[in-house]
């Protein structure tokens, strides 16, 4: 009888002491101990560089079928979470900088861009550093953007024969950096200084490495050739400010609007931020509408039905405007749009976008689980991924434009930041209405006036980019033609 109860009051405090552990584990251990992410699996240390050295889309590919949505890659001593898909990445998008930055991972770039803007600044200061983004990127503004868009276009091709071959890819490039300095850098730089300018921008495009990721600032002659450039380029800007304030000079340009932007204590900006934001503009739109643009071409001039489809189109605005082509006319063209958008889906030339955490944060994957994240991961989530998910976009590695169509919408239906090539939420690019005003206005003029034929096999990504683009030549063969409303 009293070796049965000694039995029992152990068994009891037994169970009284799991309990209390129990309770003790839920409230004084820290959730993130609980449910952190799967780590990705690999030889310690460098195991995590050496599959992320392979390409980070072909590590996603490997893992993400076996982890799911939230998984862990370590990295020396960093630990890289990746969010994949729209049921965990909103909190990518839509967390405040105090949780989750952008100033730490995106360091790299301020070499480039230079001193006293957009990551070398404060967060309040960035943000109205945006805000001139904004204002300067307005419709009033875009409508006299896409004038200086469409005479561009028009100057370019004219240069071309009555037929011939070229590389598209190369054309697109180089038509794409005058007409942005024609928009953004302004008028003296694109009728005097194109060439010194383009040149200069050259060595700073040249500059950005994927060491510079890491080392920004070591001493290699790419490093060296950027610095000079950037100096450089900060002297030229700073005579054309000069030149345009004692002039009392204005312009329709991205130059004047930094100009004349004040922060909200009236502090205007000065010649070096001038500089800084334009250089951040160009930096963030040249190769990604460019490469945009070249991608549209490959695959309507492989896709019969959408370009029949895109040519129709233009016939019907023709018939409707005729030879107009302006902001408003580019904005009724939803099916070049379309086409657009689904080469963008499939080849965002942004492939991985990245925040440092400041909090602990949780999220739960469509299966239901629950991840907790500690702060101090640098998060990450990938355009060229999520945007093939087959669970979002059906057959998502075919070229579908009318998937974003009325009535299918699968950008859409499974609700917001399923499609991120423009990333989304508090940081979405402020360049989306420009950039696709540009390549339309450039397919516009194409369509319009050519008969194309794409003469070299369908192109490779070239992963190996740190703005991811088309690999190799795209050679097409042109014929002149007038795109008729008869025809
Ligand atoms: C096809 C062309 C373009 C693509 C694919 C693209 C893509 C993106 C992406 C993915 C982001 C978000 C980055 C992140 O969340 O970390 C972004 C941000 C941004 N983009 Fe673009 N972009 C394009 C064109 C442009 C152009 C033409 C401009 C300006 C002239 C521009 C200006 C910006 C700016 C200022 C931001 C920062 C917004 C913020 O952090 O609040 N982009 N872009």
């Amino acid at each position: 009888m009293e070796i049965d109860s000694r039995f029992l009051s152990t068994g009891l405090l037994l169970v009284a002491t799991i309990l209390v552990a129990k309770l003790i584990s839920a409230f004084i251990v820290p959730k993130s101990r609980k449910r952190v992410p799967p780590v990705v699996k690999g030889w310690p240390l460098i195991g995590g560089l050496v599959r992320f050295l392979k390409g980070p889309i072909f590590m996603l590919r490997e893992e993400y079928p076996k982890l799911g949505g939230v998984f862990t890659l370590k990295l020396f001593h960093k630990n890289i979470t990746f969010l994949i898909g729209p049921e965990v990445s909103a909190h990518f998008f839509k967390a405040p900088e105090t949780d989750l930055s952008q100033q730490e991972v995106y360091q790299f770039n301020v070499p480039t861009f230079g001193p006293g803007v957009v990551f070398d600044v404060d967060y309040s200061v960035r943000q109205e550093q945006f805000r001139f983004f904004t204002e300067a990127l307005r419709v009033n503004k875009l409508k006299s953007y896409v004038n200086q868009m469409v005479a561009e276009a028009e100057d370019y091709f004219s240069k071309w024969g009555p037929s011939g071959e070229v590389d598209l890819k190369y054309e697109l490039e180089h038509l794409i950096i005058l007409t942005a300095s024609r928009c953004l850098l302004g008028r003296e730089v694109r009728d005097k200084l194109f060439d010194d300018v383009s040149a200069l921008f050259h060595d700073l495009d040249n500059g950005m490495l994927p060491i510079s990721v890491l080392f920004p600032y070591l001493p290699i002659p790419a490093h060296k050739r950027r610095d000079q450039a950037r100096t450089k380029l900060a002297n030229i800007f700073a005579t054309i400010i000069a030149s345009r304030k004692s002039a009392s000079k204005s312009e329709d340009d991205m130059l004047q609007c930094f100009i004349d932007s004040k922060y909200k204590d009236g502090r205007p900006t000065t010649e070096a931020e001038v500089t800084g934001l334009l250089i951040a503009a160009l930096f963030a739109g040249q190769h990604t509408s460019s490469i945009t643009s070249t991608w549209t071409g490959a695959y309507l001039l492989c896709n019969n039905k959408y370009l029949s489809a895109v040519q129709e189109e233009q016939k019907q605005l023709m018939e409707k405007h005729g030879d107009r082509v302006d902001h408003d006319v580019l904005a009724e063209m939803d099916v070049l749009y379309r086409c657009i958008k689904e080469a963008l889906r499939l080849h965002p030339p942004l492939i991985m976008l990245l925040r440092s955490s400041h909090s602990d944060f949780s999220v739960t994957t469509r299966e239901g689980k629950e991840y907790d994240i500690p702060k101090g991961h640098i998060i990450a989530t990938s355009p060229a991924f999520a945007n093939r998910l087959g669970h979002i976009f059906k057959d998502p590695d075919r070229y579908d434009p009318d998937r974003f169509s009325v009535g299918r919408e699968e950008d859409k239906v499974a609700g917001a930041f399923s499609y991120i090539s423009f990333g989304g939420g508090r940081h979405g690019c402020l360049g989306e209405p420009f950039a696709y005003l540009q390549i339309k206005a450039i397919w516009t003029h194409l369509l319009r006036n050519f008969e194309l034929e794409l003469v070299s096999p369908f192109p490779e990504i070239d992963w190996n980019a740190m703005v991811v683009g088309v690999k190799g030549k795209v050679m097409v063969r042109y014929k002149r033609k007038v795109l008729s409303v008869n025809q």
